[in-house]
């Protein structure tokens, strides 16, 4: 099994480019199949998405990645097409779930396998159900599996979302997206990665219109059968790096390939703990970060702090000085990281949903392990800040959700190896 060795303490300088988002291009390879011919650009190379383009490679699509130049081109021939996602996919990448929605659209009919539980929590899939139901889609559950249909097609309805939800909006715009007649969506989630297929379905001829947390969605006219687009950039890639860069610059690291005005309130926030940034167009510049300061936080849905963020703000915020709290607030179960960076030595203590974290503290180098994609990730920020040598077990997780990290943050001046 692979690992990751790193040597901390080493300052970080020079150049970092963000990747495509993975969580947009997700639901937009999902999306695809109401397409004829994509060309999709910035497709971060990355283990879910190896896994998305097997799932549309059984569904019967046709793929070809272009890896050197992160571009996929889809083909739907209509031919031998299966409207299954199998367990042995979904329950790898919960993601899988969102071919629901478009060959609901599509084929009429799917047979989706529930995605279960994850490391971080139950993350259930009712909210993604109650909308397909009312857009009228007959759904029954049976051995592991979703079984949806909607022999005359969907049909335009109102719905309201009793909890925002990323992956349940993306489900409903994608059933929305050719039913019959009108249909609102509301208390939606508006994440710039839903905001981004929503772009991708525009481009495929449909009518939508997002205001607030309402999306409407009118019977689509036009109808395109090449799209190109291009996703957007990983914005929690960009800020985990945001969080390298203040741990650990004293003269200057660039990220570009970004726009900051999508994390307008990752920003503030790093700004409010210290740290020293400088907006650019298409990037930005962390120069060395002031005397931090205490924190608290709430996860929220975009607009608000993302529960993406978390454990990397906590490895930060360890280095702070005075007691900082993070509530977690999407995610029952997302904490995980928080016994292997007491054991790198940090003061962080647990009650109910909220992290309590008294800095600074030294962190020096253990062996640990990663349990989810992101808890990973600020198990390699406390590695780069601590002393002496982390090494970094089951690192699949970071390879699901991180393009080239080690090739990135080398390049940076980290010592950092793959064993
Ligand atoms: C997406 C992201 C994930 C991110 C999360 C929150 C992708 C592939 N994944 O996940 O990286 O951490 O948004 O920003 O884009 N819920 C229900 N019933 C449902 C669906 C969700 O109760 O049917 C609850 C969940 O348990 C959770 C909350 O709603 O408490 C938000 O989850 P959701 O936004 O759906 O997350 P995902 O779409 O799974």
């Amino acid at each position: 099994m692979q690992k990751l060795i790193i040597k901390g303490r080493k300052e970080l300088s020079g150049k970092i480019s963000i990747s495509g988002s993975k969580n947009a291009t997700l639901p937009i390879l999902a999306a695809s199949i109401l397409a004829k011919r994509v060309r999709i650009k910035n497709v971060p190379l990355v283990k879910d998405i190896f896994t998305m383009i097997e799932l549309l490679n059984f569904i019967g699509l046709k793929t070809k990645l272009i890896k050197k130049k992160n571009i996929i081109e889809i083909f739907n021939k209509e031919e031998n097409i299966n409207t299954l996602a199998p367990y042995k996919l979904v329950k790898t990448m919960r993601a899988g779930v969102l071919v629901l929605g478009s060959l609901l659209t599509k084929y009429r009919k799917a047979k989706v396998s529930l995605p279960g539980g994850c490391a971080i929590g139950t993350r259930p899939v009712d909210l993604h159900l109650y909308a397909l139901k009312k857009l009228g889609a007959k759904i029954k559950i049976k051995d592991g599996y979703i079984f949806a249909e909607a022999k005359n097609g969907l049909k335009g309805a109102r719905v309201k979302f009793p909890t925002i939800s990323v992956g349940a909006t993306e489900n409903a715009l994608l059933a929305a997206f050719r039913a019959k007649g009108r249909t609102i969506l509301k208390n939606c989630a508006v994440e710039p990665e839903v905001i981004d297929l929503v772009k991708f379905l525009k481009k495929l001829g449909a009518n939508i219109n997002v205001k607030g947390r309402t999306i409407s969605i009118s019977e689509y006219k036009t109808k395109s059968e090449k799209i190109i687009h291009q996703v957007i950039f990983d914005r929690i890639e960009l800020g985990t790096y945001m969080i390298a860069g203040t741990l650990l610059t004293t003269k200057s690291l660039i990220i570009d390939k970004i726009n900051p005005k999508i994390i307008k309130t990752e920003i503030a926030i790093l700004k409010r703990i210290g740290a020293k940034i400088v907006k650019n167009k298409n990037s930005i510049v962390i120069k060395k970060s002031e005397r931090l300061k205490k924190i608290n936080i709430t996860t929220k849905p975009y607009p608000g702090f993302p529960t993406d963020m978390q454990a990397q703000l906590m490895v930060l915020l360890t280095q702070v000085r005075g007691i900082s709290k993070i509530k977690e607030n999407i995610f029952e179960n997302r904490f995980m990281h928080v016994p292997e960076l007491r054991r790198m030595g940090a003061h962080i203590e647990i009650k109910d949903k909220t992290a309590i974290i008294n800095g600074p503290t030294k962190l020096t180098g253990a062996e640990v392990m990663a349990t989810d994609l992101r808890a990973s990730v600020s198990l390699v920020l406390a590695g780069l800040i601590a002393e002496n040598r982390t090494i970094i077990n089951r690192i699949y997780h970071l390879d699901r959700g991180y393009e080239s990290l080690e090739k990135k943050l080398k390049a940076c001046k980290a010592e950092i190896k793959r064993i």
